[in-house]
Parts: structure tokens; C-alpha cells; sequence
């Protein structure tokens, strides 16, 4: 008790703070510094393979084995959500304005129980764009977007053209058939894409 009150009459006497509002403001300093320190890469960790971009998140990546992206061409969104992560075999794949990046490099992020892996196998542009986490925002559909969420969306897309590599395109359903069912499509506006 002695030693207690001794640590706390001195922190009030050095800092002029209450111990609750010293601590307090301790503990936010921590934090902070936890934060940004760890959005940044230890020179050791810098050098060793798989980092695509040493910028974010790559203190995750630096066990896991190097694998060569899969290109998968051109692809539909049924066939994009079988890279949700539910196969571990399988890369995880995401499609920004109908652009596929191979994310398998961020796993921690969209692989299954990641706070993102509701991104994994969808088209995420509308999601990106109105910041939303909403399952029916995740589609290509631009529509109704305003000039600053079309911005937030290239900024995302910046972001994922440095970061991963590009592995294919999203296509519209059944390409060849749309021609005879072209009024079906045009209905449809959430099959809308870039
Ligand atoms: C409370 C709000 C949010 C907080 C505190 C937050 C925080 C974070 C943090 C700390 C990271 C990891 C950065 C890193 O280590 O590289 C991250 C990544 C990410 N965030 Fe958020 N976030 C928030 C909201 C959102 C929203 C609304 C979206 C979009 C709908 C979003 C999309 C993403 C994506 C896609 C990544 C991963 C980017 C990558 O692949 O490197 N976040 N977020
Ligand atoms: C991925 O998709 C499959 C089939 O579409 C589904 O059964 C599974 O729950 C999904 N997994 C995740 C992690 O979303």
C-alpha cells in the first residue's frame, strides 16, 4: 500500500496528471504506437520471399510458402465464388471493377474467419466504393454511385493493383447465350459490370 501511493503521489507530482487520467493517457500512447509501428515491416522480415508489397500486412505473408499466381482467364461470378476459401486448395480470389487479384498473400485478412472474408470470391466494387460491408453491395453494379464513392473505389483499386497480382477478368454470365437472351440482361441491373 505504501509503495502504491508513493508510485502514484509521484507520477501526480512529475506529470501534474490524476494516475487514472496518467494511465489513461499511457495506455492510448501504446496503442498508438502499436498501431502504426505495425503497419510497417521489420528490415529483417523486408527481405525474405513472398512479399508482393512490403507496405501493408506483410508481416503475415513472410512464412508462407512462395506460390506462383494461378491466371484464370476469364471467368464468371459463380465460377469467381469458388475462391471464397472454403477450398483450401484453391487460391482466394476478389474482383475490383471487374479485374481479378489473386489475395491469397493476405489469407489472415479473406480467408475463412478473416474480418474480410466476406470479400473473398465476390465482385467487391460497390461494397469498396460505398464502404459497406452489406452482402448485396457486394457486385459490380456502379449505379448510383456519386464522384467521391467512384473515387474511394479507384483508391481501392490503386490499392490492389500494387499489392496483388492480377489473375483474370470477370465476365458476364454465359457470354455467348447473352446475345439470345440479351432482354433478360439488360433487366438485370445487378449483373451490370465495368
Ligand atoms: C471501423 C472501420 C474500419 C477499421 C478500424 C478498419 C481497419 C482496418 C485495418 C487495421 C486494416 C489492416 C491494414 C493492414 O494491416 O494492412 C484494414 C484492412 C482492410 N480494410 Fe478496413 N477498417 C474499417 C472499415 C472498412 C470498410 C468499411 C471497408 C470496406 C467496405 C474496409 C476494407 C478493408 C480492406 C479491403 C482491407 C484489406 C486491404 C488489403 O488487402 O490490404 N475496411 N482495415
Ligand atoms: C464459399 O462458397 C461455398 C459454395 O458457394 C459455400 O458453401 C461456402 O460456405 C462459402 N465459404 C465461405 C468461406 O464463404
Amino acid at each position: 500500500m505504501g509503495l502504491y501511493s508513493t508510485v502514484m503521489d509521484e507520477i501526480t507530482f512529475h506529470t501534474g496528471l490524476s494516475p487514472t487520467a496518467f494511465f489513461t493517457i499511457a495506455t492510448l500512447m501504446l496503442f498508438v504506437y502499436r498501431t502504426v509501428s505495425s503497419m510497417f515491416v521489420s528490415p529483417q522480415d523486408y527481405n525474405k520471399p513472398p512479399v508482393v508489397s512490403a507496405r501493408f500486412g506483410s508481416r503475415f505473408e513472410v512464412d508462407e510458402p512462395v506460390k506462383e499466381p494461378v491466371q484464370v482467364g476469364e471467368i464468371t461470378e459463380p465460377e469467381l465464388r469458388l475462391y471464397n476459401g472454403s477450398d483450401p486448395s484453391k487460391p482466394l480470389l476478389l474482383s475490383v471493377k471487374g479485374q481479378i487479384y489473386d489475395v491469397s498473400s493476405a489469407r489472415n485478412f479473406y480467408g475463412p474467419g478473416g474480418s474480410y472474408a466476406m470479400f473473398a470470391g465476390k465482385e467487391c466494387s460497390r461494397a469498396l466504393a460505398l464502404l459497406s460491408f452489406k452482402p448485396d453491395d457486394f457486385n459490380g453494379n456502379l449505379e448510383g454511385l456519386d464522384e467521391s464513392e467512384l473515387a474511394i473505389l479507384e483508391d481501392w483499386e490503386y490499392k490492389f493493383i500494387e499489392k496483388y497480382p492480377k489473375v483474370g477478368q470477370l465476365v458476364q454470365e454465359q457470354r455467348t447465350q447473352q446475345i439470345e437472351h440479351s432482354q433478360e440482361d439488360i433487366s438485370n441491373p445487378n449483373e451490370h459490370q465495368e
